[in-house]
């Protein structure tokens, strides 16, 4: 026997206000044509003042804790994924833990820009399985609208606020019973920091920061980032791409996506996508998904999903889940 995280609950939030590519359209030098063909994007949800991470994350854990039947009581722990939290500190974890009236425990924000929910199951799922937290919430909760530049039509029409996030249960389970979440895979390379980053935060002098990219170094990079990631988690439990039900990935780009689809064999209705209505949501964009695929009753108990996700860093990973 040995203890294993129980994927019990998901759930999501998105903002009210939807953005669609016509409107951005009207006061930046882009259409709808472009972003569509581009990214596959056609619209996204931009967060109202009220709608901080810590509001949408606290939305997103009501609804994964409700789907679980579990409540504050069971709940230990806190990881929250952001790069968008709503004060350096207390952690935005520790906003929804008042929020969500958990009066115990502990909590933390982990910062991974897009790959942090993978980032954040790791480290819950690392807790469970050494029997120091027994019920974790593991959030991913952005307002990349706050971060966005303006000016920069190459990065402006490409995200979307939002948060996602599930709750994880202790359970003791035979060696042989393989079910929960089954391996994560975390990886990150500094030296490729400067292709993707915030060029500011509250500890730089007059430097609120807003988002620089260098798409097509981070497509390419992508591209063979995720495959490895992919194929290291099936290896790591002696499964081939046959094995996959479905493939939750992050939601930067549907042509990435579709590529990461097409190199595990899986058709598209196998692939969740969300990329064409959220936009990239970065560390909410996996819980968003598993989300709303659990919710619509795509994904279902027994089903195996691989979920994988790159970001700024380099950040990336992959986690492989038996519901
Ligand atoms: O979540 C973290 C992970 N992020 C990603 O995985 C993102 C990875 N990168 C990408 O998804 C793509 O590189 C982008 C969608 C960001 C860009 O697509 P691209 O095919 O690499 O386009 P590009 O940057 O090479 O730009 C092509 C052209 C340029 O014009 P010229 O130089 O060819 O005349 C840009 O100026 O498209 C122009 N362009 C735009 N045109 C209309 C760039 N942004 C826009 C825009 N509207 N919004």
């Amino acid at each position: 026997m040995s203890l294993r995280s129980i994927l019990a609950g998901c759930g999501g939030y998105l903002p009210e206000r939807v953005v669609t590519n016509d409107e951005l359209s009207k006061t930046i030098d882009t259409s709808d044509e472009w972003i569509r063909e581009r990214t596959g994007i056609r619209q996204r949800h931009f967060a109202g003042k009220h709608e901080t991470a810590a509001f949408m994350g606290t939305a997103a854990a009501r609804a994964a804790l409700a789907d679980a039947g579990a409540t504050a009581a069971d709940v230990d722990a806190i990881i929250l994924a952001t790069s968008t939290p709503d004060q350096a500190f207390p952690a935005t974890a520790l906003r929804v833990q008042a929020e969500l009236g958990v009066t115990r425990g502990f909590g933390f924000d982990l910062s991974a820009a897009c790959a942090g929910f993978i980032y954040a199951l790791s480290v819950a799922d690392g807790m469970i399985r050494a029997g120091q937290v027994r019920g974790a919430l593991v959030i991913g909760s952005e307002v990349y609208s706050r971060i966005l530049n303006w000016q920069d039509r190459g990065t402006c029409v490409l995200f979307g606020d939002g948060a996602g996030a599930v709750f994880l249960r202790a359970s003791d389970c035979r060696d042989d019973d393989r079910r929960g979440v089954l391996s994560t895979h975390i990886h990150a390379q500094g030296t490729l920091g400067d292709i993707l980053y915030v060029d500011g935060a509250v500890g730089q002098p007059d430097k609120p920061g807003h988002l620089v990219m260098n798409g097509r170094e981070v497509f390419r990079h992508a591209v063979t980032r995720l495959a490895e990631a992919v194929e290291e988690a099936l290896a790591a439990n002696g499964m081939t791409h046959a094995d996959v039900d479905w493939l939750v990935p992050h939601q930067a780009n549907s042509r990435i996506i579709n590529a990461m689809g097409r190199k595990l064999g899986l058709p598209p209705e196998r692939v969740v996508v969300t990329v064409d209505r959220h936009a990239n949501t970065s560390a909410a964009s996996v819980p968003l998904a598993l989300a709303e695929a659990r919710a619509d009753g795509r994904i279902g108990a027994g089903d195996l999903v691989l979920l994988e996700a790159l970001g700024g860093g380099l950040t990336w990973g992959s986690a492989l889940v038996r519901l």
